[in-house]
């Protein structure tokens, strides 16, 4: 009995390491992304325009939750809304460590 519970124990938490590193953020599939995005946000994530923010250094969990709210319109602008349209999770995590990597 103890040991089918700790047997339990070992393979899920197998399970957790395997979905967490699997979940992780990749920074060069970020950078290739962030193509799109560098006309205006800059290739090294420095904004030429006033009116475009600067993103380097900005914080990962900050960076998916705009992205986000872009994507499903709760925060509103025309051209945000239109650039996260079409990223993926995937793509949000991605472009967010990629700028958070960025000094
Ligand atoms: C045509 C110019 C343009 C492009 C291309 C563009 N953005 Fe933006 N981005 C803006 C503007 C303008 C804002 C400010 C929106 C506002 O005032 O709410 C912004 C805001 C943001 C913010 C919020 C920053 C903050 O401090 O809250 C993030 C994150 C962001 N952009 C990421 C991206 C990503 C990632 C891409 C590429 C997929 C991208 N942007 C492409 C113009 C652009």
């Amino acid at each position: 009995m103890r040991t089918t519970v700790k047997i339990k124990l070992i393979v899920s938490s197998a399970f957790l390491a395997l979905s967490l590193s699997s979940g992780a953020a990749d920074i060069e599939a970020g950078k290739a992304k962030a193509a799109m995005c560098a006309s205006c946000h800059g290739a090294a994530g420095i904004s030429a325009m006033d009116i475009w923010p600067s993103l380097a250094g900005q914080k990962t969990g900050y960076l998916a939750k705009q992205l986000k709210a872009f994507r499903d319109g709760s925060r509103s602008d025309p051209v945000m809304n239109a650039q996260a349209k079409g990223l993926s999770d995937a793509d949000i995590d991605n472009l967010s460590a990629f700028y958070n990597s960025l000094k």
